[in-house]
């Protein structure tokens, strides 16, 4: 509007008529150029102010995305490096709404400070024009917006504050949500979904109400200022008139305040946009700071040495480990797993199996003794290495949504896995059935294997750890689900893998122990008893 003043004036000036008496901006004579020319010079400098703009908004979503990935993948990064314990120390549903919720809400906080930042340079501008233009005028209009502005700060540490209780209750919702996925089969078994349908209508609830309560603050604050804006314009307007001011200065004066009025309300709503989401920023950084801080591989990687035979493949000396805040672990384990040869490791359920297993794969640290590798101190930079050598079998069958090969090769660390070694695996797995899937190992196995039963699954299992080609192989119950005759199959391929490989098998059941070379007894976290079972294989070295 006030570009065209000086357009207005031109051509009021070389008809004879009224202009308009502005400061600077009636002292720009153009009335040497043609009318429509002015008009498209106006024309193309709003073209030019939207393609501006236009550039502006796209750049600044993108450095938003780009800055929102990063924080998120140095979180997720950090928390792959950390140590097992760290994960066992942490919610899932937290972490899941840390790196997706949380994540975006850094995008809005940044996105807020970006925009406070842009309205803040715009008032700036917009203060100086009107200094120029109406000095005293524009001067009160100042000091009433700066100070009722400074008042509305105060708005800010609420919107901090219910930003930091969303952050809460939104980890809530997202806990009640997985773990209601999670239990899905036993909910509809026992007919138990009004447990789940209560947690969730409460903490559907209590977000409902966070975000109703910072909407209510937010539109509050923006009426306040809308209505003390009003007010300082109509107080602008009374003095004017007391001062004899020009009707034309008035009104530029006015246009110049509302558009102050508009770009201080953008810093405003901006800020508390941003005040609502930094608690995510600082969810974000902590949970990164945390999961660096618990890196395993603090000293850096090394590589072990080469297999040496004339060793065990793995000594605990003196193994002692407690769960964090808890008495429960194992204590004062000494036992070999000696190199190519079946070692069982039974006892009742709660001895410490899954734990010494934990301890053997490099999850757990001991607290107290050490174990060895081929004679080497397994030590923090010799885990990943160790890992390469290792395949293992969850006491809980994992598998993930994807077909069955993906399920085979994701974690066998190899570029490329043939078809022929997946049917290998499999074969050695006793997973013929896959062989009557119509898609074979393009079968989508659902969420999570669910259209699996349980011994299938576990199966898959085995063959996924027979895909590493592992030196060294830990079973923890991983074949509790099959029937005698396909465990006793896969107990004997994997008889035959040895002396290449080195077994560790957890179990319960005589069928599975009867082919270990040595059994390990453990009861309430203390090694009870070894027994060497040469022969037990029909004399295998
Ligand atoms: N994350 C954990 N935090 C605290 N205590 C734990 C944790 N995991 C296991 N424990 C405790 O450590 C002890 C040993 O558990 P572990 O899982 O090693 O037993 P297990 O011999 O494998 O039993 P099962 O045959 O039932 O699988 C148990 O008393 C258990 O309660
Ligand atoms: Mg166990």
């Amino acid at each position: 509007m006030l570009m065209l003043v000086p357009v207005v004036n031109s051509v009021a000036g070389s008809s004879g008529g009224m202009t308009i008496d502005i400061p600077i901006l009636s002292s720009l004579d153009l009335s040497g150029i043609p009318l429509p020319v002015l008009l498209l010079i106006v024309v193309a400098l709003v073209a030019l102010q939207s393609a501006l703009s236009y550039a502006s908004s796209v750049s600044a979503v993108r450095l938003q995305q780009l800055v929102v990935d990063r924080l998120r993948s140095r979180a997720f990064v950090a928390i792959l490096a950390a140590r097992w314990e760290f994960v066992l120390d942490s919610r899932r549903s937290d972490i899941a709404e840390i790196a997706t919720t949380g994540a975006n809400r850094c995008g809005q906080a940044m996105s807020g400070l970006l925009r406070a930042a842009v309205a803040a340079v715009l008032s700036i501008a917009t203060a100086v024009v009107a200094l120029i233009v109406a000095p005293l005028l524009a001067g009160l209009t100042i000091v009433a917006v700066l100070a009722f502005s400074i008042g509305l700060m105060r708005s800010l540490r609420p919107a901090h504050e219910m930003g930091q209780a969303y952050g809460l209750r939104n980890r809530v919702l997202q806990s009640v949500m997985l773990n209601s996925l999670d239990s899905l089969r036993l909910v509809r078994a026992h007919g138990a979904a009004d447990v789940w349908t209560d947690q969730l209508t409460v903490a559907f609830g209590d977000t409902r109400a966070i975000q109703l309560a910072n909407v209510r603050r937010t539109s509050r604050v923006a009426a306040v200022a809308a209505i003390g804006l009003a007010a300082s314009a109509a107080l602008l307007v009374f003095v004017a008139v007391q001062l004899d001011v020009p009707a034309a200065t008035i009104v530029v004066v006015l246009v110049l305040a509302a558009r102050l009025s508009a770009s201080v309300r953008g810093v405003l709503s901006s800020l508390q946009q941003a005040a609502n989401a930094l608690p995510a920023v600082a969810d974000v950084r902590e949970l990164t700071e945390r999961a660096v801080a618990a890196a395993e591989n603090g000293g850096g990687l090394a590589a072990l040495p080469p297999p040496d035979p004339s060793r065990p493949t793995v000594a605990l000396r003196r193994v002692t480990y407690r769960y964090p805040d808890s008495d429960e672990g194992v204590l004062d384990l000494t036992f070999d797993i000696p190199r190519g040869r079946i070692t069982a490791l039974v006892g009742p359920s709660g001895a410490g199996k899954s734990t010494t297993a934990d301890i053997v794969l490099g999850l757990l640290h001991p607290r107290e003794g050490t174990i060895e590798v081929d004679g080497t101190p397994l030590t923090p930079e010799l885990l990943e290495s160790w890992r390469r050598r290792v395949a293992y079998v969850p006491q809980d069958t994992l598998l993930l949504p994807g077909t069955l090969r993906w399920n085979l090769v994701w974690s066998s660390a190899r570029e490329s896995v043939s078809d022929e070694e997946c049917w290998a695996a499999l074969d050695a797995a006793a997973a013929g059935f896959v062989r009557a899937l119509p898609q074979g190992l393009d079968t989508d196995l659902g969420d999570r294997g669910v259209r699996l039963s349980g011994g299938q699954r576990q199966r898959l299992a085995i063959a996924r750890a027979l895909v590493r080609r592992p030196e060294v192989l830990v079973l923890d119950e991983a074949t509790s689900a099959l029937d005698d005759a396909t465990e006793a199959a896969v107990l004997s391929v994997l008889s035959s893998l040895t002396p290449a490989l080195t077994v560790l098998v957890i179990a319960h059941r005589s069928t599975t122990i009867d082919v270990a070379d040595t059994v390990v007894t453990l009861e309430s976290g203390r090694v009870t008893g070894i027994a060497a079972r040469t022969g037990a294989r029909g004399g295998t070295p």
